[in-house]
């Protein structure tokens, strides 16, 4: 039955620990200083030297743009879609995660400003990921809702969402649920031949690869919701390499295959170039391959050569 006080409790991101960093008479009078784009806020109550803290998010408004471009020729009813986030978490410049994919693209896409395809490509550069897949949802939601026939368009979609990872593994997302949730039913049809054509290109160029879960866990999500085939690489974020893969991919086992995954030290230093020369050039490949025929995923053209 000691006293109690009020705590004023800012814990940064939202799912952090908070901190206690003032105290207060009475809840009613707290105001609280804005951290980053988002934090968890709340009161908490001291009793005899326990502290119990009641959060709610406080957010602040800003807006922010998805970035698309496609290609002026190829059939825009059989239209593939090739996309990396370009926002990054508030704690770091966000080189690896996602400067690899957004670059990545930006590469493809210039050296495509020269070519003539069959299928129209689009590239976009999202916005929002970090904050909850935001940028991507909007797109495939306002598709929905304003447009069925444009999304119905789409072929497919490929995501490349930190592909230069500093101790990278040549992960492919497991479309065809084979090695993650075998036999999920979720997956849109088309996703395995997606996969296999970037194991295929591994393969051409003698490189090994292995698989990562199709979680939705980056801008595909959306996608594979309303049935769009998809596919993409990773090279790996907070996951521990494991001996398996430092026999398959080199590096280090034991060790994340990005140490700085969301901290400060995604900096430029935070980039393996060999690594995201391999899957620039695998992205680039895929790419190109559906640009020209779509045929192993939903029909549309000849069968690849
Ligand atoms: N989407 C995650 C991020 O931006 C990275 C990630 C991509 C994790 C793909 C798993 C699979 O932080
Ligand atoms: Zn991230
Ligand atoms: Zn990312
Ligand atoms: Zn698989």
């Amino acid at each position: 039955a000691g006293a109690t006080a009020v705590l004023i409790f800012n814990g940064g991101a939202p799912g952090n620990e908070g901190v206690v960093i003032g105290t207060l008479g009475s809840p009613e009078a707290t105001t609280l200083p804005t951290v980053g784009l988002s934090y968890a806020a709340g009161v908490g109550l001291l009793d005899a030297g326990t502290v119990t803290v009641r959060t709610e998010t406080v957010s602040e408004l800003r807006t922010t743009a998805n970035v698309l471009a496609e290609t002026r020729t190829g059939d825009p009813e059989n239209t593939v879609v090739v996309g990396a986030h370009l926002d990054g978490v508030t704690e770091g410049a966000g080189i690896s995660d996602n400067g690899t994919g957004s670059a990545g693209i930006l590469a493809i896409a210039e050296a495509m400003a020269k070519t003539r395809t069959e299928n129209q490509v689009r590239f976009a550069w999202w916005g929002a990921e970090e904050l909850g897949l935001l940028g991507a949802e909007h797109y495939v939601g306002d598709l929905q809702d304003n447009d069925p026939e444009g999304l119905e368009d789409i072929a497919l979609y490929l995501n490349f969402d930190m592909i230069g990872s500093p101790n990278y593994g040549r992960f492919v997302y497991d479309g065809d649920a084979s090695a993650f949730d075998p036999g999920d039913t979720n997956v849109p049809e088309g996703s395995g031949a997606i996969e296999a054509a970037f194991h295929e290109h591994f393969a051409q160029v003698g490189l090994t690869s292995g698989e990562t879960e199709f979680s939705g866990r980056s801008d595909y999500g959306p996608f594979i919701a309303a049935d769009v085939p998809s596919g993409g690489l990773f090279t790996g974020a907070e996951g521990v390499k494991t001996e398996e893969q430092a026999a398959l991919f080199g590096g280090q086992a034991g060790v994340a295959y990005d140490e700085c995954y969301h901290t400060a030290c995604d900096d430029l230093s935070n980039v393996n170039l060999e690594g995201m020369e391999q899957m620039a050039d695998a992205a680039a490949a895929v790419v190109l391959r559906y640009a020209t025929t779509t045929h192993d995923v939903n029909g549309v053209g000849e069968p690849y050569k």
